[in-house]
Parts: structure tokens; C-alpha cells; sequence
């Protein structure tokens, strides 16, 4: 069987940080075609430099980042600062990045790729607000076959949110992408805040980055360290931190982490108290057909050793 083409779409923020550095050290698994950036937990100028840098830090300038959608599509969007700072990685010093400046827009990259690709050749990670999906949709509707599977970090099926009451952040700063992209037809899994949830960070989890020899285990660590007291300051300690949008890349290594159930779900857009909101049909009452893999559930321990796995094969 060929190897999936993957392009990780994302707002680094801290969790994605990680995301990015299990995508980079999880090649056999996939291709990664590429990385796309889009305004979110901070402005997209900062969320395209935390990627580029990312990736020279792990030691792939081979990998190419490209700057996508600087606001949402019809919303006025929103920021996550106080949990990821105002610099998008908890003001971790990370090498300035050197590679060359990709031309191409996140947009027409993601576009190009899948026509560029055989059918169900592709499968998009998006784990920030997904407003560039959205727009290739949009612009390229020829591109759906092409689309195996869109495996996103967001939303929330059958609890609170963490940005309102009913809404997860990813879904809240562009409810109108996750809308168009959820309606799409496309195949896709949904790790939402259910499931994300159970991927806490832990002292003794922390504490194993910090063991690990190189240097970007050492960023991780720290990073994770601003992450973790930054959540557990603006919760007042009700929340420790956990690891979100690494799940959908756990889930492309090995889905057998997570356990979830099939649900009709559409996005509250409605300027109401569930703007953003994920509606998942829990007791198929709508009589609409399923369009989502909704997980709930995901053994984290599993989930843990293999992040440790695969970012201690970085030794810079
Ligand atoms: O709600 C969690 C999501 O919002 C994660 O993707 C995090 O990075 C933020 O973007
Ligand atoms: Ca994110």
C-alpha cells in the first residue's frame, strides 16, 4: 500500500509545536508534502516563523512551510496568548530561521498537492482554525476525490469548551472553515476535546523530555513547562495542560491510541451563546447520516511512549 502524501495544517501554539516534531520524526509513516500555517493561537506572522523554525531546529530544511489565511473567513477569530504566549511558543528562544521564503500561498500548496496526487491520496491534519482547507475547498472543489481523510483537532462533542461554554477554540476562531470543511463529504476524524483531554502533561511526562539528551528534546521540555503554567494559571489549576493536536498525528502512526464512534455533526454559526459550537447528533435524533469519526477515547500512556519514541530519534 503507498504511503499517504500528509500536509499538517497549523497555528503554532505550543501543542502544534509538538504535532510538528512527531510529523518531521514520523516520515516512514507518511509523506509529509508539506506544512501550512494559519492565524490562530497567534497572528500568522508568528505562527509561519514558529513553523520554519521548527522545522531547521529538527533538522529538516528539506520540509517546506508555507504562510496561509491571516484571519478567519467571515468571523472576527480569536487568540490563545495567555496559553501559548504572545510569541506562539512561551517565549522559548528558538534559532531565527534561514531557509528560503516559500512563494506559493498555503492555499494553492494544499490545491497543487492533491491534484498533484492520485485519489484518496491525501490526508490534511488541520489542528489550528481551518480557514486555509476551507478556502482550497472553495476554490478547488475538484480536489475532493483526492482527499482520503481530514483528521483535525477541534471541537467538542459531549462537553465543555475551552474558549466559550460551548465552543473548542480551533472550531470558535473560524466556525464558517470548520462548517465547510465538516459539510465537505470528505472522510474525517474529529479529535476533539473529548479525547484531547486525556493527553495530559504530567510532571514525570515533562520530566522525561528533560532527560533526553539533545537540544530539541530540552525546547520541548521547556516549551511544554511555559504550556503547562500558563493553563494551569489562567484555570486557576482546574486544567494541566494537555497535548491536543499531536493526537492527529499519533492517530496517522497508529489509530489503535484512540477509540471513537460515528456521529452526524454540524457547526453552530448562529451569533448566539453556541457560536462555534461542535453539534454532534449523539442519539442520531436529526436521522442524518453520520459524516464524522467523533473519538472519545485514547489510551494515553500508549500515546505518550510513542511521542517519546519518535522525538528522542532527533540527537541535535
Ligand atoms: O483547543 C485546542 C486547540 O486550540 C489546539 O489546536 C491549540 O493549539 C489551539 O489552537
Ligand atoms: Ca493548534
Amino acid at each position: 500500500m503507498t504511503k499517504q502524501t500528509v500536509i499538517l495544517d497549523c497555528d503554532p501554539g505550543l501543542d502544534d509545536a509538538v504535532a510538528i516534531l512527531l510529523a518531521l520524526t514520523s516520515q516512514e509513516n507518511f509523506d509529509l508534502a508539506g506544512i501550512t500555517t494559519v492565524a490562530g493561537n497567534v497572528s500568522l506572522y508568528h505562527t509561519y516563523r514558529n513553523a520554519r523554525a521548527l522545522v531547521e531546529l529538527a533538522g529538516c530544511p528539506e520540509v517546506r512551510v508555507f504562510e496561509g489565511c491571516a484571519r478567519a473567513i467571515m468571523s472576527e477569530g480569536a487568540r490563545a496568548e495567555e496559553v501559548h504566549g504572545a510569541d506562539g511558543i512561551g517565549g522559548v528562544p528558538l534559532p531565527a530561521p534561514t531557509a528560503p521564503i516559500e512563494e506559493q500561498h498555503a492555499v494553492d500548496f494544499i490545491i497543487e498537492t492533491c491534484r498533484n496526487a492520485p485519489d484518496k491520496g491525501v490526508t490534511i491534519c488541520p489542528i489550528g482554525p481551518m480557514t486555509n482547507v476551507a478556502l482550497a475547498l472553495i476554490k478547488a472543489p475538484d480536489i475532493k476525490p483526492k482527499i482520503n481523510e481530514i483528521v483535525f483537532m477541534g471541537g467538542v462533542a459531549f462537553g465543555p469548551g475551552n474558549t466559550s461554554p460551548a465552543a473548542e477554540f480551533n472550531i470558535y476562531a473560524d466556525p464558517h472553515a470548520a462548517e465547510i470543511v465538516i459539510k465537505s463529504g470528505i472522510p474525517q476524524v474529529m479529535m476533539g476535546l473529548d479525547v484531547t483531554q486525556q493527553a495530559i502533561i504530567t510532571e514525570d511526562r515533562l520530566r522525561y523530555f528533560r532527560e533526553l539528551p539533545s537540544a530539541v528534546s530540552h525546547a520541548v521540555a521547556e516549551m511544554l513547562s511555559a504550556y503547562r503554567k500558563m493553563v494551569i494559571e489562567k484555570t486557576g489549576g482546574a486544567r494541566q495542560g494537555v497535548l491536543h493536536d499531536p493526537c492527529t498525528i499519533a492517530y496517522l502512526i497508529d489509530p489503535t491510541i484512540f477509540e471513537g464512534e460515528d456521529y452526524f455533526v454540524e457547526v453552530d454559526c448562529s451569533s448566539s451563546a453556541n457560536f462555534g459550537r461542535t453539534t454532534v447528533d449523539g442519539l442520531a435524533v436529526t436521522g442524518q447520516p453520520a459524516n464524522v469519526k467523533v473519538m472519545l477515547n485514547m489510551n494515553d500512556q500508549a500515546f505518550y511512549d510513542l511521542l517519546f519514541d519518535r522525538i528522542s530519534r532527533i540527537k541535535k
